[in-house]
């Protein structure tokens, strides 16, 4: 039965309906849509707008349809939205009284408040997902402090840096991801509730009961705003969006390192693929496919940014657009994060590969310029005489570790015997001391700081 059809002469056309319909993917929000319900009687029953009696009756009725979907014994179909199938089902079950539920309600507050909890249970579960990920690497970090690996700009070997600063940085980006998770948390819990259709309601209702009961840390102040606000589905979005673009990096990072060019990370053979022609290939899937899904998760941001724009106030049905993209998406991020937790902690490291490929490409050229500048020579000369030295090696067939003093030193008088002890590829990075920077010492105090700030959340 509709909820709404004593104003309708003739019933909607099948077609009407089937498009019109939601009841396919937001009966995700049951729970929600129930533990909102019961609040609200319970309210209606405190308040005397419904005897203590009705209240308790539809409460009941609630909690069997509740726990019935729970065991499976009760299908969710058949009606136009989640919100009709509860009350048809209420009514059935406990007659005439369950027919009260809907008083001083609307579904446009209904649903409103139905979605808050339920993105809130999702934000949580971002959080617990962004949270393992990064003690994952966290594990990595501490295992591979001892090594060097190269770094890149512009992906030519720049500069050695430490395997351990390396995963520090994906931990700094999901810690900001982590931190713009719950705080989106905390603005999107306010209870819409209460804000009826748009308008608020003449009953005498008290809007600080549901607010308890559902957990809210404050309600609505517009009734307009309320029903009509989806902003928490954007931000939402936005986040998983951030999210899924540092897994992304991470992802491109393990395609590039595992492969032969790179040879540098081992991906494990449990989170490969092969190929159905070519029996020597293993792929990176995994990596591939969470790149990939990258792009519909953007996709579902503009969705609703594109939705929700032009939208007189208060509600319109274009809102009912709001669930799928956000479904979609939560689904996306949480498997993409759960899956790559694992394969970050099965990865293995080449660790002489790594080394050597450090040194390759002149990476300790700074370390020179910076040997003559701490010696008083202008940086600007320093970088000058440098990169005359890395054209005699490129000339040469030499890298800069293998230059004799006296090739140093006919770059420059500067140069003295321990400059051959600056340029190899651990002195350069251990050099780089400052906070953040690629030495061991810094790299730890990275991972006690990260570890620091993930127990504020
Ligand atoms: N399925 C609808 C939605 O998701 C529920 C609200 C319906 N309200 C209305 N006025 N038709 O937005």
């Amino acid at each position: 039965m509709k909820l709404w059809e004593g104003r309708f002469d003739a019933p909607t056309a099948a077609d009407a309906d089937a498009f019109n319909e939601s009841l396919s993917f937001d009966k995700k929000l049951w729970r929600a849509d129930i533990t909102a319900s019961v609040a609200h009687a319970t309210m209606l029953g405190k308040c005397g707008i419904i005897s203590d009696e009705e209240s308790a009756a539809i409460c009941e009725g609630l909690k069997g349809i509740y726990a019935d979907i729970e065991a499976g014994k009760l299908a969710v179909e058949g009606q136009e939205d989640i919100h009709s199938f509860v009350e048809n089902e209420l009514v059935a079950r406990i007659g005439q009284v369950g027919k009260k539920l809907h008083t001083a309600r609307s579904r446009n507050d209904q649903v409103a408040t139905d979605f808050r909890l339920y993105a809130r249970a999702s934000a949580d579960r971002a959080i617990e997902a962004l949270k393992a990920i990064i003690s994952a690497l966290l594990a990595r970090a501490k295992e591979t402090v001892k090594y060097i690996m190269p770094g890149f700009t512009h992906l030519r070997k720049a500069q050695p840096v430490n395997c351990a600063q390396y995963f520090n940085a994906y931990s700094e980006m999901f810690l900001r991801d982590l931190d713009r998770f719950s705080a989106l948390r905390k603005r999107m819990n306010v209870m819409p509730l209460g804000s009826a259709a748009l308008a608020g309601t003449s009953y005498p209702i008290d809007r600080e009961v549901t607010r308890e009961m559902l957990g809210f840390d404050s309600i609505s102040q517009n009734s307009l705003d309320a029903v009509s606000d989806r902003d928490f589905v954007a931000e939402y979005l936005f986040c998983a969006s951030l999210a899924m673009a540092h897994l992304s990096r991470l992802c491109e990072d393990t395609i590039l390192y595992t492969s032969d060019e790179f040879g540098y990370w081992v991906i494990p053979d449990a989170y490969s693929t092969g190929s159905s022609i070519m029996p020597q290939k293993k792929n990176p899937d995994i990596p591939e496919l969470v790149r990939g899904k990258t792009g519909r998760v953007y996709g579902h941001l503009m969705a609703i940014l594109t939705t929700i724009k032009g939208i007189p106030l208060a509600y319109n049905k274009d809102l009912q657009e709001d669930k799928e993209p956000f479904f979609d998406a939560e689904t996306t991020l949480e498997s993409c994060l759960a899956i790559y937790t694992a394969l970050v902690s099965q990865l293995s490291f080449n660790v002489n590969a790594m080394y050597e490929a450090a040194g390759e490409g002149y990476a300790t050229a700074t370390d020179v310029a910076d040997y003559l500048a701490k010696r008083g020579v202008p940086f600007r000369d320093a970088h000058a005489i440098t990169g005359k030295l890395v054209r005699y090696c490129i000339e040469h067939g030499k890298t800069l570790p293998s230059l004799t003093l006296e090739e140093f030193r006919a770059a420059s008088p500067v140069f003295e015997e321990d400059v051959l002890t600056a340029v190899t590829t651990r002195a350069s990075a251990e050099g780089r001391n400052s906070v953040g920077g690629s030495s061991t010492e810094a790299a730890k105090a990275g991972i006690a700081s990260i570890r620091k700030r993930l127990k504020q959340y």
